[in-house]
């Protein structure tokens, strides 16, 4: 790459130091890891752009895991992180792969994180980054040796806690000082970057809004359901019965998420009816969205697969070089301030 995005005001620069500082890179925005979505390509795009790119390990096993880093590494001499599910049956290989392979930033997700998982990464030299979905927790998870944190609101695509992120920056953000905190959920334009970062994030991490950059893996159906999205589209899946839970997953309604009402529902009826027991019905609903991200970003089937995307997929209205998305955010942001300086 031969120039980065935009150059930017000294203010702007400013919000942004910690966050920057923290991860290396010019710019303090994180690409939110995306199962499938996040692999080399679009990784070492965000990174070469001057934003933190995030391997999404999901389901890989360490030997897959390392290919996938090592193949980053030759498109990228720029800093990245690798993001771990925290219920991985092989977490604390992941992590040796990671250290082995001098990843920088491990971000653990999916869960608090075990204390020796923390510590192994941490003494072998990787800084640590912890989802925090409450208060509490935010502040437990410092102790436990958390570098920084990320705190994601209602409005992100995938797996999502109840809290929106204008409540849980309210919340978090004016306690937490000791480690770098960046916000997550809903964020595509540079204007909502400006505002977090004038509330003390130290920057944003961000998903939907890169699943359409050029340098992107996913199919092209996927790409064009969140072309065509809009806000109102990317609801989270609802539960039928509270004695079968769901987690909540947020994601662009297609037949699928149709079809898991109707599941749910035939369950629902079959316990009633004696002739299935609750935990054979709950694996059950568990099981209906087993490998269906895979089959939508992968094989493009969108009707079937599950279409993950925050409610910001309104903001994505074509395919982009990665280069031009992050232009565009910090110019949004950049204007937004000089707005501000001038009264206007
Ligand atoms: C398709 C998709 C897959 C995702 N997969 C993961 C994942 O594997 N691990 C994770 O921690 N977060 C995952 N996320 C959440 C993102 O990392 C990020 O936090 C979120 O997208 C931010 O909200 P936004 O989509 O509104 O920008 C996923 C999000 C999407 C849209």
């Amino acid at each position: 790459m031969d120039a980065l995005p935009t150059q930017i005001d000294p203010s702007l620069n400013a919000l942004m130091a910690r966050g920057a500082a923290f991860l290396g890179t010019p710019y303090a925005i994180l690409g939110g890891a995306m199962s499938w979505v996040s692999e080399r390509n679009l990784v070492a795009a965000l990174s070469n752009a001057g934003a933190f790119g995030v391997i999404a390990c999901g389901a890989m096993m360490p030997d897959r895991l390392a290919e996938e880093i090592a193949a980053t590494q030759a498109l990228t001499d720029k800093p990245f992180g690798v993001n771990l599910i925290t219920m991985h049956p092989n977490l604390m290989e992941l992590v040796q792969v990671c250290l082995d392979a001098k990843v920088g930033h491990i971000v653990f997700a999916g869960g608090i994180p075990p204390g020796p998982a923390i510590k192994m990464a941490k003494d072998g030299g990787a800084k640590v980054i912890c989802f925090a979905p409450a208060l509490a927790l935010a502040k437990k998870l410092v102790r436990s040796g958390a570098d920084a944190l990320v705190i994601e609101g209602s409005e992100a695509g995938g797996h999502i806690g109840p809290v929106s992120l204008t409540v849980l920056a309210q919340e978090i953000l004016p306690h937490i000082r000791d480690v770098p905190v960046f916000v997550a959920g809903g964020i595509g334009r540079g204007e909502a970057i400006l505002s977090y970062l004038e509330m003390g994030a130290a920057g944003v991490q961000i998903g939907t809004r890169f699943v359409c950059a050029t340098e992107c893996v996913a199919h092209p159906n996927f790409k064009r359901a969140f072309i065509r999205g809009a806000a109102r589209d990317a609801l989270p899946t609802v539960q039928l019965d509270d004695s079968f839970p769901v987690i909540p997953v947020r994601a662009l309604q297609n037949g699928g998420t149709k079809r898991f009402l109707e599941h749910q529902a035939e369950i629902i009826r079959r316990y009633k009816a004696g002739e299935v027991a609750k935990d054979a019905g709950q694996l059950d609903i568990e099981h209906f969205w087993a490998g269906a991200l895979r089959k939508a970003v992968v094989d493009g089937d969108v009707e079937n697969g599950s279409l993950m995307a925050g409610q910001s997929v309104g903001m994505v209205t074509r395919e982009q070089p990665a280069v031009e998305i992050i232009a565009e955010l910090l110019e949004q942001a950049q204007a937004a301030l000089t707005a501000r300086r001038a009264g206007a």
